[in-house]
């Protein structure tokens, strides 16, 4: 499977921050934010990057994550002129996707825990594969109605009455009809090319899989001064407490065999001494250890 990384927008909600780089480049506490959704789409599999960010970013990330070799994968990159929605990188990297299945992950989307992800990504063979997680605000996103049985029944875009807690979160799974679905939509009232009008489609033809995200999963929201701290803050507590890293892609590269210990190893001895990298040391030194 595919993976693009969607990583436009103007930040105009960070603003001063974003006067320098891009909202998916600032820390969230000790990695570019970037990092954690590249992280969460190697730990379901996923070798084959696109990267979809504006002409003025792009040269950012280029320079942060490189062609993805050093970690064993591939990263391309395409622009998105202007941000015209989020179905609109199925259109802007269509030639990448080609014939194949594709994931899109928003670059603000941070998640953590539990192994529903793993899962969606193992069993996913055709038809779309969405999520479903509880929040407060629901009319912040795209809300997905379940029946008795847990079936959905609707999804809508920022409604103002929205029909459940149940938000869909920046994480998408899609069989190859994406490319044909996206081509074909008309931008929203808004003027974008919406995620959820691709979902509803796949709703309509009976090939959408909404899979609620229960306790002990984490979605975390990093789009205004204040949800960026709470997600810094949210990552050092685990940190500290547990001793793993979370949104580390060598280390998950590591884990996947994208890259072997050797080459671990080697990628480790060209990082500045510092923490993440005495961290990186531990994991290979575990690893050796069996
Ligand atoms: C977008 C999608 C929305 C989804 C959300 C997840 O919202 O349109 O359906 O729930 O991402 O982060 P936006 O980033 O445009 O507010």
């Amino acid at each position: 499977m595919k993976g693009i990384i969607l990583a436009g927008g103007a930040g105009s909600r960070l603003y001063p921050l974003t006067l320098v780089a891009s909202k998916q480049l600032q820390p969230v506490y000790d990695k570019p934010m970037v990092y954690y959704p590249l992280t969460t789409l190697v730990e379901g599999g996923v070798r084959e990057f696109c990267l979809v960010s504006t002409p003025h970013d792009l040269p950012r990330f280029r320079q942060l994550l490189g062609d993805g070799s050093q970690w064993g994968l591939s990263i391309e990159y395409r622009e998105q002129a202007k941000p015209e929605g989020i179905a609109q990188a199925f259109r802007i990297a269509a030639s990448f996707v080609g014939n194949d299945p594709v994931t899109l992950i928003l670059g603000d989307n941070i998640f953590y825990g539990g192994d529903a992800f793993h899962r969606a990504f193992s069993d996913f063979r055709t038809g779309a594969t969405i999520f479903g997680c509880h929040v407060n605000d629901p009319e912040r996103y795209g809300v997905v109605e379940f029946d008795a049985s847990g079936k959905a029944l609707s999804i809508e875009e920022k409604p103002a009455r929205p029909r459940s807690n149940h938000a869909v979160p920046g994480l998408y799974l899609y069989d190859n009809e994406v490319v044909e679905i996206a081509r074909n939509l008309k931008p929203s009232a808004r003027g974008e090319l919406e995620i959820t009008d691709v979902n509803v489609e796949y709703l309509r033809r009976g090939t959408l899989r909404v899979e609620r995200l229960t306790r002990g999963f984490a979605w975390l929201d990093a789009g205004t001064s204040s949800s960026l701290h709470e997600a810094s803050a949210y990552v050092q507590t685990i940190e500290k407490r547990q001793g793993i890293k979370v949104g580390c892609p060598e280390e998950a590269a590591f884990r996947r065999g994208f890259i072997g210990i050797r080459e671990l190893e080697a990628l480790v001895a060209r990082l500045p001494n510092c923490e993440y990298r005495a961290y990186l040391e531990s994991v290979a030194e575990e690893a050796r250890r069996g």
